[in-house]
């Protein structure tokens, strides 16, 4: 049986909704090759918009080839350039062939070995010289612009958390070469997306950082609740079973309309919907949720020191004036100076974001069960 509401992975096809603007602008980047960047916090869905535009890309442009890293395992500069070669290679072509001619032709300097699995050109595992890919990397980085240039491709690297190349041994000696190298491309363009605390603190940090300024900049925002509303109600139609918009618009507001939350209560529900979802059946799996991520919010917060937890309270309190003497005194906040600390840290541990001069809580979970189970607020 079919179960709709997916959370922890790509959202494709049928689970995917909305963002039609932010596909438009990437379809648009993506076809005049002009760089993008896409920031948000955690789980607002960066990897599911962009593998969604670039099914869409592909379908209007033919010339268009995709290639998808994701940064977040890899441990060194080599195992960047190593991915970054096989990944393009599998975007070249789909003939053993041509993948071993590519390879020859053009990695020849690093001794590349192809090893298919079963014969299928679409999977194999690329070995290449590693001391030559270390002390000579440009071959690798002109890849995609000699297939390009020899078949009339325009290739899009797609780097999936690029937060992480910051944790590379040396990285702005790394950031710097590849900046230099990246900027040259004539039928080459990248999308770099990831974590917006961290691609801001640790990428863009300053206009001295490589990557600064480097693409049209996309700042993921939620998805609203109208579109929720329609999403959701599709989905129980779907599967027959059936939701009201007011029932619907209650789990988005619940998971204040985070993707990934909004997803996994409204599949929480569906489950123990029979026939008809009712605000009942919503508000006991919202409970469920909280109850499932408990064990997890504990050790979150018991990471955090007295004062932290007394700036959750008070903004859970509705606190607006952090550095008002009372405040500080009621909540135990020490000086102002403390409060901008506990603020930057918060935000560093991404639990608050700041927005202006809102405060906002990330996790609409956490902010439940800090709420009801941690502070017992009414
Ligand atoms: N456009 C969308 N329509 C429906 N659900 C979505 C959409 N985008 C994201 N989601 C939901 O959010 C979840 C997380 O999406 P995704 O992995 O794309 O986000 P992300 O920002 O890349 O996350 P991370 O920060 O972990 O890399 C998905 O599993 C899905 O449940
Ligand atoms: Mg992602």
């Amino acid at each position: 049986m079919e179960i709709p509401f997916v959370f922890g992975k790509l959202a494709v096809d049928k689970d995917f909704t909305n963002r039609q603007e932010e596909r438009k602008r990437l379809i648009s980047n993506f076809s005049k090759l002009v760089n993008s960047v896409i920031l948000s916090p955690p789980s607002w869905g960066k990897s599911s918009l962009v593998w969604k535009a670039a099914g869409e890309a592909v379908k209007s442009d033919k010339n268009l080839r995709f290639c998808f890293i994701n940064a977040f395992d890899m441990q060194s500069e080599e195992q960047f350039y190593c991915t970054l070669a096989t990944e393009v290679l599998k975007a070249s072509a789909n003939k053993m062939r041509v993948l071993n001619d590519h390879a020859n032709e053009l990695l020849g300097r690093y001794q590349p070995k192809l090893s298919f699995v079963e014969d299928n050109p679409n999977e194999f595992t690329l070995h290449l010289d590693e001391k030559e890919v270390k002390a000579q990397p440009d071959e690798i980085l002109q890849l995609t612009e000699k297939i390009a240039a020899q078949h009339g491709l325009k290739f899009i690297l797609c780097i999936d958390e690029f937060q992480h190349v910051s944790t590379f041994e040396n990285t702005l000696l790394f950031q710097k070469r590849l900046r230099a190298a990246w900027q040259k491309y004539q039928h080459t363009a990248f999308c770099l997306y990831g974590n917006k605390y961290q691609m801001l603190n640790l990428i863009f940090a300053d206009s001295s950082m490589p990557f600064y300024k480097f693409g049209d900049q996309l700042y993921l925002e939620r998805i609203d609740q109208e579109e929720w509303i329609r999403f959701i109600s599709k989905r129980f139609r779907d599967t027959k079973k059936s939701i009201t918009k007011r029932t619907a618009a209650f789990i988005a507001a619940l998971a204040e309309c985070h993707p990934f939350y909004v997803q996994q209560l409204a599949q929480q529900c569906w489950f123990r919907t029979v026939d008809s979802c009712s605000a009942e059946i919503v508000r006991d799996a919202h409970e469920g949720l909280i109850d499932q991520l408990s064990l997890f919010f504990w050790s979150k917060t018991g990471e955090l020191s007295g004062s932290y937890i007394q700036f959750l309270r008070a903004l859970l309190h509705g606190v607006e004036q952090f550095s008002s003497k009372e405040v500080m005194k009621e909540y135990h906040l020490g000086t102002s100076a403390n409060v901008v600390k506990i603020k930057k840290m918060l935000e560093s541990k991404e639990i608050i974001e700041l927005n202006g001069k809102k405060i906002i809580m990330l996790d609409p979970i956490y902010k439940s069960w800090l709420k009801s189970r941690y502070f017992k607020i009414n």
